[in-house]
């Protein structure tokens, strides 16, 4: 389901509870929300916001992002996560031919969700995130 400003307060308290200290700053989560263009897309349950994603669109460069996916733990492992990355990048991919994300290089969670899903590594980013661990990036083409 789209999700739009009036999540703000809901993605605040997911963004915290998911991402702890790599949670995005109240600017960016509003930035998210509300910049033309952008994939914001959430998963709903009893009115409760339970999973985010965004990306967004880099035309010159012919590559879309997903900018944040994250479930609350409660909901975890029950395919909302797959789901979502799904719907982003089928929105992506009306857009741009190739897809990209970065990643913790620890998080074997996400990096079996992406591998499972046709990603690959392309880059490295070396002391990406504020405890200097590096970020893998993952590509997706359009097949
Ligand atoms: C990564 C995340 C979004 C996955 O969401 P989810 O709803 O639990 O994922 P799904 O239930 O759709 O599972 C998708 C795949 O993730 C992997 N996975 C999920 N839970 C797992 C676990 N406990 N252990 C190992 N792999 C797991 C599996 O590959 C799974 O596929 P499978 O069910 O076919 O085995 C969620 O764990 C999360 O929010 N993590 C914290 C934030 C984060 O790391 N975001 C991504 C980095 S940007």
């Amino acid at each position: 389901m789209d999700a739009g400003i009036g999540d703000l307060n809901a993605l605040r308290r997911l963004e915290n509870e998911v991402f702890r200290q790599d949670a995005w700053p109240l600017v960016d989560l509003i930035a998210m929300l509300t910049m033309p263009g952008l994939v914001r897309l959430k998963a709903v349950v009893q009115n409760e916001m339970i999973g985010f994603v965004g990306g967004d669109v880099r035309p010159a460069d012919h590559v879309g992002w997903v900018a944040t996916l994250g479930v609350l733990p409660a909901y975890r492992g029950m395919g909302v996560g797959r789901a979502l990355l799904h719907a982003c990048e089928d929105r992506l991919f009306l857009r741009v031919p190739v897809v990209r994300l970065s990643v913790r290089r620890s998080n074997r969670v996400a990096i079996a969700l992406y591998e499972s899903e046709g990603y690959e590594v392309v880059d490295v980013w070396r002391g990406y995130y504020f405890d200097r661990e590096d970020a893998l990036v993952f590509e997706k083409k359009l097949d």
